[in-house]
């Protein structure tokens, strides 16, 4: 068994995300073999702990396949990204919009179970409620009744303070002031709130930070798209005509302001019956986020039935994805995650630093 043999038979193996070999991807920057004692070292793109156990697996079972005698050890490290950030969002590693030109659509609801269910794989995850207007994430996440936690330094800069529930970091003006007053506020004021947002709460090492976005492409989307180093953004939209308009000027704008759409989610896409589970029902139609995610080729993420639960979850300060019971239509929502991190590491694979080449 030579080091040679051993990179020849894990160059095949394929990163389940981005579907293209080891080899290709120049992952395997090391092979060590002593007597049975094998030891891989590999590079991946923000290897998340399971997907780096994918190929942990993946490597084990291909060299015991041909030498059931090794004893393997791979070490998955993670391959460098240039990243801009703010000082504020430093350390984290993937800011993700998620976005819809209409109101109502579920975006509050799409953020929320999908910060929940990445948290819920192991990811550190934030969320920042950026809907200044009406700030949704307090109350999906049970957390109405607490307060912006924040500090003054002598020099007279504030910091603030995420609070946390079921294992995310939520940020929201709602813990500034009560959401019927954010509904009135003008211009220069919410500019200031929205700043502070952004600037001034220190989030931590993070893989994710989900910001739940106002609907529309005003002002607070542009600045948003236009200050911070996104790195990309998610249309959700219902199946109507009406909606689909409105994802068409979401996509557009990012468009404009070179921001990567990671796709389209379309909710509320049919309604099962508890009491007939062999039926579905289309209500506001069919298969248009599909359709309109292939007019702009943007990746189709998925559709989420309209139940009753998720609805019932988001009032009761209950991520819906999290419920032991979610089964098929929890399921919906975990496929939703797994397709958002195959979208993000592709992104951040077409933006990673190559390797340097040692000798
Ligand atoms: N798949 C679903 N099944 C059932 N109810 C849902 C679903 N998605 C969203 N809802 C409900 O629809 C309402 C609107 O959802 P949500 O607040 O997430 O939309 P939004 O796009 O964030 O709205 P806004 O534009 O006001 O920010 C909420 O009451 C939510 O619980
Ligand atoms: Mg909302």
């Amino acid at each position: 068994m030579t080091s040679e043999q051993i990179q020849q038979l894990l160059e095949p193996i394929i990163d389940p995300d981005l579907n293209i070999t080891l080899g290709a991807l120049g992952a395997i920057h090391g092979v060590e073999v002593a007597g049975d004692r094998v030891r891989v070292f590999l590079e991946a793109v923000q290897p998340l702990h399971w997907i780096a156990r994918r190929l942990d697996h993946d490597c084990k079972a291909t060299i015991a396949a041909h030498f059931p005698n090794a004893s393997v050890d791979v070490l998955v490290r993670e391959r460098g990204m240039q990243l801009q950030r703010t000082p504020a969002l430093a350390g984290v590693k993937n800011l993700i919009a998620v976005s819809s030109g209409k109101g109502g659509v579920g975006k509050s609801t799409v953020a929320a179970n999908l910060a929940a269910a990445l948290a819920q794989r192991g990811a550190s995850v934030g969320l920042l409620d950026a809907d200044i207007y009406g700030p949704s994430q307090p109350t999906m996440y049970g957390l109405s009744d607490q307060s912006m936690r924040a500090e003054k330094s002598a020099d007279g800069k504030v910091t603030g303070y995420p609070n946390e529930a079921y294992g995310v970091k939520v940020a929201s003006i709602g813990f500034v002031m009560q959401r019927d007053q954010a509904a009135i506020l003008r211009g220069p004021m919410l500019a200031g709130y929205f700043t502070m947002l952004v600037e001034q709460i220190v989030w931590g090492d993070l893989d994710f930070l989900i910001f739940d976005l106002p609907p529309g492409t005003g002002d607070i989307q542009l600045t948003l798209t236009q200050r911070i180093p996104l790195t990309g953004a998610i249309v959700v939209t219902t199946p109507q005509e009406i909606a689909l308009a409105d994802v068409r000027r979401s996509i557009q704008m990012f468009n404009k302001v070179n921001v990567d759409c990671l796709g389209v989610i379309e909710n509320m896409s049919y309604f099962v019956p508890p009491d007939m589970p062999e039926k579905r029902y289309h209500i506001f139609g069919e298969g248009g986020g599909r359709s309109v995610a292939q007019e702009f080729d943007v990746p189709f993420l998925g559709e989420l039935p309209i139940d009753v639960r998720v609805r019932k979850g988001a009032d009761e300060g209950f991520p819906f994805v999290l419920d032991p019971e979610s089964g098929s239509l929890g399921d919906a929502f975990r496929s939703l995650a797994e397709h958002v991190v195959r979208q993000v590491r592709i992104h951040n694979n077409s933006a990673s630093v190559t390797p340097d080449i040692s000798l």
